[in-house]
């Protein structure tokens, strides 16, 4: 199953692994940098303790010369040649012309340096190990010409820069294994926890939809990740059951229109039907036609306003005027019933929103209140702003809405039994929902004592030219 294109196992691909390869690469870099930085040091300082340790017997010679002469100095440099073999410690004594007047060097090195400066030479004469070979020496001009050598082995030097190396040499090596191994295990690690979360999505993918991953317990990244994604599967899933529902519900709703449809017609064709009652069936046939397209119209309306693709026709409006329509509307249904609708609408009101959803959800509103208020009750529409929000107020003084069924009634296809004998299909409040969601607006259901009261209440608007 693993792909061709990645031959390497799945551990050496981990993302974890080779960030921790390259951090190991980085420090071993920069440790080799500071080892080398310490072991240069080191040696530098061992040089010059060796320089200091020349000069300051140089200075103790030149002393004895100034004392007692050059047999004096001769005298001296034997007796500290012969002992000085385990100090590592060199001496030449010579003639202004060159010749050899004391000391444990027999000749003068090929590379004699100036007087006063430093030179560097190999002897044999110490060179009993791999760091006994190399000498460290200064000339000296006596005032009557003759010259002087003294130098000592570099042998210490190196013996310790090389335990320095060595050290560092190890702590590297150490170094690098631990950045392996660590990097190896917590990487396995990881991949671990990775490996068990796609698992979890797999087992989903597959249809497990109940399927949820597993927390550790350590709050730690993974865990909000798991966490993240175990609220977005319940929120997927709660909404996958609320889809489920509605088009239960839908399909449930609509089958009772067709099947009564149906069976008017079945019935018409059954009978030996005149003219006249052959008309009368069309007549009805049309109208449950009607009400199952408006249906229709309506379940459309709602879907289109939860899409939210209206955002892109939101306007700035006034919404006083909209309701001014909406109740100009209903007047004359009203006016038949006997109710009263009266509208107090401020104008200057600015809401951003879509002036026909607006409309369809306050007509609702409206129709609804006209709808289930009987005779001689009142409808009031007012506009008002409140607290900088601009309230839209549609309040009856019919049977109202019992407390309990406020969220309920929203949903598609809520109708309450006191009011089934009503016509309706159940949708006007959910598209009010939908509409109210759609502009950001909340929605308060409310008793009215007596009555219903619905209150919309919209955010600001943008400032933005007022039209309608
Ligand atoms: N103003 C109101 N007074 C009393 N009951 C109402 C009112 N508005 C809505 N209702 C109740 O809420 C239900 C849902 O309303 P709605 O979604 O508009 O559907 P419809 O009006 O088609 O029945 C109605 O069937 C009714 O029982
Ligand atoms: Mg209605």
């Amino acid at each position: 199953m693993r792909p061709a294109k990645f031959p390497l196992p799945p551990l050496l691909r981990a993302t974890t692994f080779r960030m921790a390869l390259s951090y190991l690469g980085i420090f071993t870099v920069s440790a080799m940098a500071l080892l080398a930085l310490v072991s240069w040091t080191t040696s530098v300082f061992i040089e010059w303790q060796i320089q200091e340790t020349v000069e300051a017997e140089a200075t103790g010679l030149s002393e004895q010369y100034r004392e007692r002469g050059i047999a004096g100095l001769a005298e001296v440099i034997g007796g500290r040649a012969s002992q000085d073999l385990e100090r590592r410690a060199v001496y030449l004594l010579a003639a202004p012309e060159g010749a050899r007047i004391a000391g444990n060097l027999f000749g003068w090195p090929a590379e004699v340096a100036n007087e006063g400066g430093w030179m560097r030479f190999p002897i044999e004469r110490f060179g009993e190990d791999r760091f006994g070979t190399e000498i460290m020496a200064r000339l000296y001009v006596l005032p009557d010409g003759h010259r002087l050598l003294v130098g000592r082995s570099l042998h210490e030097a190196k013996r310790v820069k090389s335990a320095i190396n060595r050290a560092l040499g190890w702590g590297l090596a150490m170094t690098i294994l631990l950045g392996i191994v660590g990097g190896y295990l917590t990487s396995r690690h990881m991949l671990q926890r990775v490996d068990s979360m796609s698992r979890t999505a797999r087992r989903i993918v597959d249809g497990d939809m109940a399927s949820r991953m597993k927390l550790s317990g350590t709050r730690d990244e993974f865990d909000q990740l798991a966490a993240s994604f175990n609220d977005m599967m319940d929120e997927i899933e709660r909404l996958v059951d609320s889809l489920r529902t509605v088009t239960d519900n839908i399909a449930h709703d609509l089958r009772t229109p067709l099947n009564r449809l149906r069976s008017r017609i079945d019935v018409a064709l059954l009978s030996e039907p005149d003219a006249a009652s052959l008309r009368r069936t069309l007549e009805e046939t049309l109208a449950e036609a009607d009400n199952l397209l408006a249906t229709f119209n309506a379940l459309l309306a709602i879907s289109n306003a939860e899409s939210g693709q209206r955002l892109h026709s939101f306007e700035s409006l006034d919404p006083a005027r909209l309701a001014e329509d909406v109740v100009e509307l209903y007047a004359p249904l009203a006016e038949d019933k006997g109710i009263a609708v009266t509208c107090h609408a401020d104008p200057g009101q600015i809401v951003a929103g879509d002036r026909h959803l607006l409309f369809q959800a306050l007509a609702n509103l409206v129709d609804n209140a006209v709808k289930y208020t009987p005779a001689g009750g009142q409808v009031a529409v007012t506009v008002a702003p409140v607290d900088g929000r601009t309230e839209v107020m549609v309040a009856d003084s019919g049977p109202g809405i019992p407390a309990a069924s406020y969220e309920r009634v929203l949903d598609r296809f809520v109708r309450l039994d006191q009011t089934r004998s009503t016509p309706g299909n159940g949708l006007g409040l959910s598209l009010v929902r939908a509409v109210a969601r759609l502009h950001g607006a909340s929605l308060v259901l409310d008793d009215n004592a007596p009555g219903l009261k619905v209150r919309m209440t919209f955010p600001p608007a943008p400032s933005a030219p007022v039209s309608g």
